[in-house]
Parts: structure tokens; C-alpha cells; sequence
């Protein structure tokens, strides 16, 4: 029998979100964001700080965090855990990115690194999951 393997959901093309920036997903489960570092790798967090529930996704990227921006706790983007002395993660998804899109998995098999972009691709609009 083989290994389950990780369910990959197309969301947007990578130049949809912005570099240094996010993009909120709309789903059932709650949001999720999106984010773009400057090197272009891609991650996804619940939308929503483990402190008091700010939107991470308002929040400022910087290297792989992200400043949460209700009381400034930084998050690592890589694991969703908060950076010292301060304590909590916000959930994490994996992220994949294959000819410039962006495909999440909702499955804990996912791969566990950040996604890199590919080549140049068209921006789109649409990221409701
Ligand atoms: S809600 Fe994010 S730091 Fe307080």
C-alpha cells in the first residue's frame, strides 16, 4: 500500500501576492494568509496571531517573519511559531509552487520547507479557496 500522498490546491498565481506582502485566502476553515518574502519564497498561516487573534495578513514580512500588527509579536513564517520571550503558533500550511502558481495542502504530509517561485507567470485574481 502507498504512503498518502499530500492533496495540492491550486490558489493563485505567485505574482498575485505582493513581494514583502500577503493574500488572504477565504475558506471554510477560517482564513489564510498568504505571504511573499523578498526572496520570493511563499508561505501560509492561519490568518489570525496567536496572541489576541490580529490578521497576520496586516501584519509586516520581513526576512522569513512576519510583525504581527495589534501588538507587534513576530512569528517565524517557516513554522508559525512566535519569536521569544513571547509564546503560541498560528497554524501552518505547506506550500507548493509549480510554473509560477501556488498550491496549498491542507494535509500535515505536506512538504515542510518554503515554496520558491518559478519563472514569470500572469497575475490572478481569484484566491478563494
Ligand atoms: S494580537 Fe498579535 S501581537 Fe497581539
Amino acid at each position: 500500500m502507498e504512503p498518502c500522498q499530500p492533496t495540492w490546491l491550486h490558489v493563485c498565481d505567485v505574482n498575485a501576492i505582493p513581494r514583502l506582502g500577503s493574500r488572504v485566502l477565504t475558506h471554510s476553515s477560517g482564513d489564510i494568509a498568504l505571504f511573499r518574502t523578498e526572496s520570493d519564497s511563499v508561505f501560509a498561516l492561519r490568518d489570525q496571531c496567536p496572541h489576541k487573534g490580529g490578521a497576520l495578513s496586516q501584519g509586516i514580512v520581513h526576512g522569513e517573519k512576519v510583525t504581527c500588527p495589534l501588538h507587534a509579536w513576530n512569528l517565524d513564517l517557516r513554522t508559525g511559531e512566535a519569536c521569544a520571550p513571547d509564546v503560541g503558533c498560528a497554524q501552518r500550511f505547506p506550500v507548493r509552487i509549480d510554473a509560477g502558481e501556488v498550491y496549498l495542502s491542507f494535509d500535515e504530509t505536506g512538504r515542510d520547507d518554503a515554496a520558491e517561485t518559478g519563472g514569470p507567470a500572469d497575475v490572478a485574481d481569484g484566491v478563494t479557496v
